[in-house]
């Protein structure tokens, strides 16, 4: 069975790296014995090492006693989490079948719509009260991004009049839309969890991250289950993938900080600013011109960005002013 196969190759993956340990161990020791120079204490070599086992094992049962707490003592808050973590793991899963199929500007414009998805979710179910002046900012935001990328896609256009590879329009766009609003929903849904109750964002993120990894797993296993059978999991990763991978991780745990500390509203304005930024950076590096649409939709995302906060004063707002 599954255990003990996990079991068996458990006992010869230890038995070798005791193999290559203990001989690195012995000659390492030898070698800086007979260094010249001054000796370290070999009695302080010792108390050393024990101490950092003792800190490792107290690492591991921290953890243990972390993950105990946070999965089964508090599994009502566990099960509440599995209500964003499905619909993020069909988000994650959805973006590269829409950014397979679609050209990164048409993806990155489409996917904008998440700004206005966010916003109504934030009202539904957080009860954000947005003022007139602060939705127009929103309608801003959204016009301005996508004024930047069809820009850019003009550029392209003109460069490269070539279509690579396969691609499906209608499937890429569904894809984009229904991650709209699996963004806007899950954001919030989380959000409101994280500021409702009293769990850390930590606490929040393992409880996300077990569904996410079970039901990535079975999704996984559902659609390419003889792939990974004959290839194995790790097929054709190249480091460009680990990269990506690393990336989307990485962008996860700073999208639950940001959500902590700002909200999902804010972060769709970091978000388009973002765009921007790397926009005018690959323009220097990659030698694009600046043209005027650019700089109109470049100007709207920064106006938004100056009316929502500056103008849309509140407790939203990105300079909260207490009355
Ligand atoms: O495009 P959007 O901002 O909705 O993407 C959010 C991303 O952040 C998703 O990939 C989601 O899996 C990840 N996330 C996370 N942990 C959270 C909240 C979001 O990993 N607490």
């Amino acid at each position: 069975c599954f255990s003990h196969a996990v079991h068996r190759r458990l006992k010869y993956v230890s038995l070798a790296v005791l193999v290559v340990q203990n001989a690195s161990l012995i000659l390492s020791i030898r070698y800086v014995r007979t260094l010249p120079g001054d000796r370290f204490l070999s009695t302080s070599a010792v108390v050393i090492a024990e101490l950092l086992k003792l800190t490792t094992c107290g690492l591991i049962l921290e953890w243990l006693r972390f993950l105990y707490n946070a999965l089964i003592t508090e599994y009502r808050d566990t099960l509440k989490l599995a209500v964003p973590s499905l619909i993020y793991t069909l988000q994650n899963n959805l973006q590269y079948i829409a950014i397979s199929n679609l050209p990164a500007a048409t993806f990155q414009v489409t996917y904008q719509l998440k700004i206005l998805t966010t916003a109504i979710f934030s009202v539904l179910m957080l009860r954000t009260s947005l003022s007139r002046v602060q939705w127009l900012s929103l309608l801003l935001l959204f016009a301005g991004v996508a004024t930047v990328q069809v820009q850019q896609q003009q550029q392209q256009q003109q460069q490269q009049q070539t279509q690579q590879g396969e691609q499906n329009y209608l499937a890429g766009l569904a894809a984009v839309i229904v991650s709209c609003l699996s963004s806007g929903f899950a954001g919030v849904y989380f959000e409101r969890i994280l500021k409702g109750t009293s769990g850390s964002v930590w606490v929040r993120n393992v409880q996300l991250g077990i569904f996410g990894a079970l039901l990535g797993t079975l999704g996984m296993f559902w659609k390419d289950w003889e792939t990974v059978r004959e290839r194995g999991l790790l097929f054709a990763y190249t480091p460009m993938v680990w990269a990506v991978v690393l990336n989307q991780a990485f962008g996860g745990l700073l999208v639950a900080l940001v959500v902590k500390y700002a909200d999902n509203i804010l972060k769709g304005f970091a978000t388009s600013l973002s765009i921007v930024v790397s926009t005018v950076a690959s323009t220097h590096l990659f030698g694009f011109h600046v043209d005027p649409l650019f700089a109109l939709g470049a100007s709207m995302v920064i106006g938004a960005v100056y009316i929502y906060s500056l103008l849309g004063r509140g407790p939203r707002g990105l300079l909260f002013v207490r009355s």
